[in-house]
């Protein structure tokens, strides 16, 4: 027996694992294109309806593993929705040479948070990889892919909008994401192929259909709520992932230096995220 045939088999039921621990609840944001839902936090106490709380990470390491994939995409999810309100602030006509500054600088301090999340969501072993996670998204369907994000395709969109505006440090955030984007998929796939690459798909097609497959799988939900319940929400999870990595710490054998001492600086950019999230929900 193969160690993943070996792994598949010691896991009586991979799906099982997954549905009954470390359950977590949507994620229930507007679309990347709406506004938040108007509030009154002092009259409304609207984080009181931030809904269900997320339970702490399991043991089991494939309910861990599909628990760190949602978590994670959850949270990028998050971090994208903050990078669009700066991105917006600096495509502003009149947005003035100081605000410029300090919105670039907001996007790439979240774009370390997107590179700390990177590597949570894919710590597990590439068996587990291959068979709780790449499985279940390939059950959904064959190209299934991280294109389909509608945050991310937004980002695109308003980065292209912005051209050759970007600072270096938000160039060296980009470009180290990058790094660590192909460094996660180099060590979980092999040979490094996406669904969508291997399927024959090509990025840049995407549909509606796509898009809400993509939200339906991560359990996305589009609500409207008011940007302090989203807040409330990302808080509280960046809590739970800092409590797991604490009790399960990330120590992978990445091919690249950087990105390998990088794991090292994933709390402190996961605590960053909450001030960046504090700052974001009154601005
Ligand atoms: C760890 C969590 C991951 C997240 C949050 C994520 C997210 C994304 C997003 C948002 C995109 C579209 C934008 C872009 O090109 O950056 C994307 C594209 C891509 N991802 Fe990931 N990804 C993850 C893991 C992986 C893994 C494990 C692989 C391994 C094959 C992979 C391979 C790719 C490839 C090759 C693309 C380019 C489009 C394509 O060729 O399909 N990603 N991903
Ligand atoms: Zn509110």
């Amino acid at each position: 027996m193969t160690v993943a045939q070996e792994f598949t088999a010691s896991q009586t039921s991979a799906a099982d694992a997954v549905t009954t621990a470390g359950q977590l609840p949507p994620l229930r944001l507007p679309l990347p294109t709406a506004a938040f839902a108007r509030c009154d936090r002092r009259e409304s106490g609207c984080q009181k309806r931030a809904g269900e709380a997320a339970s702490a990470p399991p043991q089991d390491e494939s309910a861990l593993a599909w628990y760190r994939w949602l978590a994670g995409h959850h949270l990028a999810v998050g971090v994208w929705r903050l990078q669009l309100d700066h991105l917006a602030v600096l495509l502003e006509p009149h947005c003035s040479p100081s605000a410029a500054v300090a919105a670039m600088r907001s996007i790439a301090v979240l774009y370390d948070s997107y590179s700390a999340l990177l590597l949570y969501s894919g710590s597990c072993a590439p068996e587990a990889y291959s068979a709780v996670i790449r499985s279940r998204m390939k059950a959904r369907h064959a190209a299934f892919s991280g294109t389909w994000a509608r945050e991310y395709e937004r980002i695109s969109l308003l980065l292209a909008e912005l051209g050759r505006g970007t600072d270096d440090r938000l160039k060296n955030a980009m470009r180290f994401n990058r790094l660590v984007h192909m460094s996660v998929g180099r060590r979980l796939v092999p040979n490094g192929k996406s669904l969508l690459r291997e399927s024959g798909g090509v990025p840049g097609t995407t549909t509606d259909a796509d898009r809400d497959r993509f939200d339906e799988f991560f359990l996305i939900s589009r609500e409207a709520v008011c940007r302090h319940v989203l807040a409330a929400v990302l808080v509280d999870r960046v809590t739970l992932v800092l409590d797991d990595i604490a009790r399960v710490p990330l120590d992978i054998e990445y091919d690249n230096d950087a990105v390998r001492r990088f794991q090292t600086d994933v709390p402190s950019h996961l605590a960053t995220l909450v001030g960046a999230v504090g700052t974001w929900k009154v601005l």
